[in-house]
Parts: structure tokens; C-alpha cells; sequence
């Protein structure tokens, strides 16, 4: 496994694999990996020949009061990690580099970023699809893997390949949970025990809607209020909202039809926490 900081350095190997036929995934992340990231480094090489990881906390995609500052990060582990999975290259480019003093270039997909997360982090996707349209102009990918974790995240990046016309493939890989059904993130380890104990409601509330649906229940405020039911009495957890969209505009519905992606934010402590269900009705 190489390591590549630079940023013309990866675009001329990435010029080279095109050269030699071979195909290449790329799997973006923050670092800190865990398993859900590892599992985008196997789909990703499953369908590509060589799999490019970057590293990067994009500073664009935290507003003022998050958690940039404190973002965890150990790149060393990462790199063994990454290497143990299968990956080809870790890009890690510094941030002199990403954004010069004299940048000015911003990529804004509208409207699907401004419900669900992009209520309380209204500047998040515009700082997401900078750097994802970056890094597709640096890696040359044919495809990319994001996770489901943050499946607006996805969705909205699905968006922007398609009305930029990006010659690449946008894989969608199913969230990696915990024992207990916690979806892995990396801002997990800001969690107390205690915290940590509650946040297992998350999913389990999810869990329950699911149920329902499968059994049949197709009214969406009956869901809502199942699933807050279960998240309103934790002592540490505030709820930030929890939706039920179709997966195109990401427009609420009121009664399930077709592709249904079933949403939630809460903040335990000071960490937010987001899950969701994906599901065809
Ligand atoms: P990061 O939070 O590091 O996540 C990188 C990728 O891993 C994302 O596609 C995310 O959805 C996926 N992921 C995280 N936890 C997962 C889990 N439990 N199961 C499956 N996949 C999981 O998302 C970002 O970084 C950034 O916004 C980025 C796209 C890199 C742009 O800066």
C-alpha cells in the first residue's frame, strides 16, 4: 500500500491506472477508521481493481461551534487498517494544498440539502459536495462507495453526479452496527459509558418502526411518534428530528410508498448521533 500526499501526485498514478485499464474505487473518509469504513474498502475493491482511501477532515463541512478541533484522528492505525482491509492507496493530502489561500469554488446541490441534517448544519453539504467534487478530479474514480450511515450524505452525492454529468458510479454499503445495533462512527468515542448505554436506542427504535412496516403499518405519524416514544425519555438525549422521506427529494410522506428512508438525529451529551432505515414499500 502507497501513501500519497499529494495532490498532483495522485492525479498523474490515477492517469496511470487509466493508462493501464485498470479500474479504480474510491472510498473518502475522515480517518479514525472503524469496521463501516473498512466494509466501503472491501465493496470498493470487490468492484474496482485498485481502491484509493483519502484521509481528510474537510475543515468546510463543520461550522464554527463543531467539532473540528477535537475530530478524532490516528493516522498511523488508520494506515494498518486500511492496508489489513485491502486498500491500494491512502491519499492524504494537507490542507495548504486542498484549499489555497486564494480559493473561491463552492459545489451546492439544493433543496435535499436543506431538510433533515441540513436544518441544523446549514452549511455541511456544501462543504461535502466541495470536497467529494474535488477529490473525484483528483483520484479519477470509476466508482466511489459511501456509506448508508449518512445516507443523505449518499443521496445528495447521487444528486450531484447526475446534474454534473461525473462519469462515475455511486455505490450506496449498508451500515455496520455494533453488538448492540449502534451504528459505528467515529464521534462514538466521545460518548460516557452512560452515554453510550442509551445510545443504543437509536437503532432499536428504528429497529421497532421497521417492524411495523413490515407488518403493515403505512402511516408515517404513527411511526414518528413510535419511534419518539422510545427516544424522549433518555436522560442525556435531546432529539434533533426524525423523518420520513422518499428517497428522491427527500420530501416527507405521509402515508409509505416505494423507497422509504426513515431518518433521526439526537444529540446524547454533546454528540450527535444519526441513523436510519432504508426500506421498500
Ligand atoms: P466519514 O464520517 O469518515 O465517513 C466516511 C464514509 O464511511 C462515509 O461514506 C460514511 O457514510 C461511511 N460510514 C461511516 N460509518 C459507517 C458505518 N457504520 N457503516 C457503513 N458506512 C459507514 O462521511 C464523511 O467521512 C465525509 O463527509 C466525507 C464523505 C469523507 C467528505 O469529507
Amino acid at each position: 500500500m502507497r501513501i500519497i500526499t499529494s495532490i498532483t501526485e495522485m492525479q498523474q498514478q490515477a492517469d496511470r491506472f487509466r493508462q493501464e485499464g485498470k479500474s479504480i474505487g474510491l472510498v473518502p473518509t475522515m480517518g479514525y477508521l472503524h469496521e463501516g469504513h473498512l466494509s466501503l474498502i472491501r465493496e470498493a475493491k470487490k468492484r474496482s481493481n485498485v481502491v484509493v482511501m483519502s484521509i481528510y477532515v474537510n475543515p468546510i463541512q463543520f461550522s464554527p461551534n463543531e467539532d473540528l478541533e477535537d475530530y478524532p484522528r490516528d493516522f498511523k492505525r488508520d494506515v494498518e487498517l486500511a492496508q489489513a482491509a485491502g486498500c491500494d492507496i491512502i491519499f492524504y493530502p494537507d490542507s495548504n494544498q486542498v484549499y489555497p489561500g486564494e480559493y473561491l469554488t463552492y459545489v451546492n446541490v439544493e433543496e435535499i440539502t436543506g431538510v433533515l441534517c441540513g436544518i441544523s448544519r446549514p452549511t455541511h453539504f456544501r462543504g461535502v459536495t466541495t470536497i467529494v467534487a474535488k477529490l473525484f478530479n483528483i483520484v479519477k474514480p470509476h466508482l466511489a462507495v459511501f456509506g448508508q450511515k449518512d445516507a443523505q450524505q449518499a443521496l445528495v452525492i447521487k444528486r450531484m453526479v447526475a446534474d454534473l454529468n461525473f462519469d462515475i458510479k455511486i455505490i450506496m454499503a449498508p451500515i455496520v452496527r455494533e453488538r448492540d445495533g449502534l451504528a459505528m462512527s467515529s464521534r462514538n468515542t466521545y460518548l460516557s459509558q452512560g452515554q453510550r448505554n442509551q445510545a443504543a436506542a437509536l437503532s432499536q427504535a428504528l429497529f421497532e418502526a421497521k417492524e411495523k412496516i413490515v407488518e403493515g403499518e403505512r402511516n408515517a405519524a404513527i411511526l414518528k411518534k413510535l419511534i419518539s416514544s422510545r427516544l424522549e425519555n433518555l436522560s442525556d438525549g435531546e432529539i434533533d428530528y426524525i423523518e420520513i422521506v422518499e428517497t428522491t427529494l427527500l420530501s416527507p410522506v405521509q402515508t409509505l410508498a416505494g423507497e422509504i428512508l426513515v431518518a433521526l438525529a439526537v444529540k446524547i451529551g454533546k454528540t450527535r448521533l444519526i441513523d436510519n432505515i432504508i426500506i421498500e414499500v
